[in-house]
């Protein structure tokens, strides 16, 4: 926390600005914004404003009353499009309900727990070849050969996506999403581009992957979920964004949370040691590396109508972003929030959303990634500490981190 953070007055708070993200999270600028103004008017520089919610309560009543709140009229990110990219661009994260449930309802028995109990002894078997081939080398960036490495291929077996593409969609993924951070932002190159994902022609060579993908499953039927989303009856730009959707949504946030995780254990050895000596923690302490990484920040509704939360008038067409960083340490709600506790419980956390319509789809998916990583890796670790600086993104939207090299002795 910097001085300029911890002094703080609401006047200085500024959530629009990915700088105030770059070093670490301003977790004061939100305890200041629960306090004294839960539902705060932050101006933009360059557009309407927003309103921030940052209270947990207020936060799930926003997301469940989806006819208030919409994510259709202007998608869920804070940047303002003009209608025809909206349009192009709605996966189902910003669609309302009816067409929501919809696309919703092709693919989310492939994300039920039962289904997601299936895939983890393969998941293991990518977490043991992933760490194993990581530890020899002693000294290594964290990120690269660990934490984006497992998510990105336990997707791309669970979609279908050949091998030799894998670190392809990952380098493209950063790319879409890191688009607020110079060393991935790419200008759109061509005015077409605005229609497209991130207005990123990024999004281009996605959608070539995901069609491939499609053509095969219509030759070759097989039990999964490109297969559903090829016979869906989805238009193809539906079938491409909702790629799309699918290809980033659970890479960086997954990425993220095994590297916050991490981090954790290393300024929290009290923490490690108490994970070590009781293996009987880890799925408590995969939920609250969640809490703790909270890897999405925000997302953003526009409002339907005027309304009234927490005693704040917000007028129709207003702009409105709910902090889940925010809500994750809500004291109201959280028992020493700032404290990492492994053992947490309860630990009803909002890094998958609070509750509602769009409740994240993966979320079983990612909780089993983040479990079976750290009961793979800890036992294989006689030491781990940082070898350098963790470089965080530039970014108010992810709490991501880019590179965290580690030194490692193993087991
Ligand atoms: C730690 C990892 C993850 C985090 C933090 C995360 C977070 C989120 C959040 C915050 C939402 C929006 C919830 C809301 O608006 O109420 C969401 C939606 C979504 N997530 Fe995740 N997610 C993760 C992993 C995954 C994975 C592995 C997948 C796999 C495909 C996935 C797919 C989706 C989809 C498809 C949606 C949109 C659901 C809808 O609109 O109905 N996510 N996620």
């Amino acid at each position: 926390m910097t001085d300029a953070t911890r002094t703080a007055s609401l006047e200085e708070i500024d959530l629009s600005n990915p700088d105030a993200f770059v070093e670490r999270v301003p977790h004061e600028w939100f305890e200041i914004l629960r306090r004294e103004d839960p539902v705060h008017f932050n101006p933009e520089p360059d557009g309407p404003g927003f309103w921030a919610v940052t209270r947990y309560w207020d936060i799930r009543e926003v997301h469940r009353r989806w006819d208030v709140y919409s994510s259709e009229i202007g998608g869920t990110s804070l940047e303002d499009l003009e209608p025809d990219q909206i349009e192009a661009r709605k996966s189902m994260i910003d669609l309302d309900p009816p067409r929501h449930n919809e696309i919703r309802a092709l693919i989310k028995g492939k994300f039920t727990p039962k289904s997601v109990r299936g895939w983890e002894d393969q998941v293991r078997q990518v977490a043991r070849e992933v760490i194993e081939g990581a530890l020899p080398k002693s000294e290594f960036d964290f990120v690269r050969e660990i934490s984006s490495e497992i998510p990105m291929r336990v997707f791309a077996d669970i979609l279908g996506v050949p091998q030799e593409e894998r670190r392809y969609i990952i380098e493209i993924g950063d790319h879409l999403l890191g688009n607020q951070d110079p060393e991935f932002a790419r200008p759109p190159e061509r005015p077409e581009h605005r229609l497209l994902p991130f207005s990123s022609p990024a999004a281009l060579e996605l959608f070539r992957i995901g069609r491939a993908l499609a053509a095969e499953r219509r030759r070759n039927p097989k039990d999964d979920i490109i297969t559903q989303m090829a016979f869906g009856g989805l238009t193809p730009r539906e079938y491409d964004v909702n790629f799309v959707l699918l290809a980033t949504a659970g890479n960086e946030t997954t990425r993220h949370t095994i590297t916050h995780g991490l981090l954790a254990l290393i300024e929290n050895p009290d923490q490690l040691e108490r994970l070590r000596r009781d293996p009987s923690l880890y799925p408590s302490a995969a939920e609250e590396m969640l809490r703790w990484a909270t890897p999405v920040h925000h997302f953003r509704r526009t409002t339907t109508r005027e309304t009234e939360l927490a005693g704040t008038k917000i007028p129709a067409g207003a702009k409105v972003t709910t902090w889940f960083t925010s809500g994750n340490r809500d004291e109201a709600v959280f028992e020493n929030p700032n404290t990492f506790d492994v053992g947490r419980n309860p630990n009803r956390h909002m890094t998958f959303g609070p509750g509602g319509v769009h409740f994240c789809l993966g979320a079983h998916l990612a909780r089993m990634e983040v479990r079976v990583t750290f009961e793979e890796l800890i036992p294989r670790l006689r030491s781990v500490e940082l070898a350098g600086k963790v470089d965080r993104l530039r970014s108010n939207f992810f709490n991501g981190i880019k590179r965290m090299p580690v030194r490692v002795e193993a087991a």
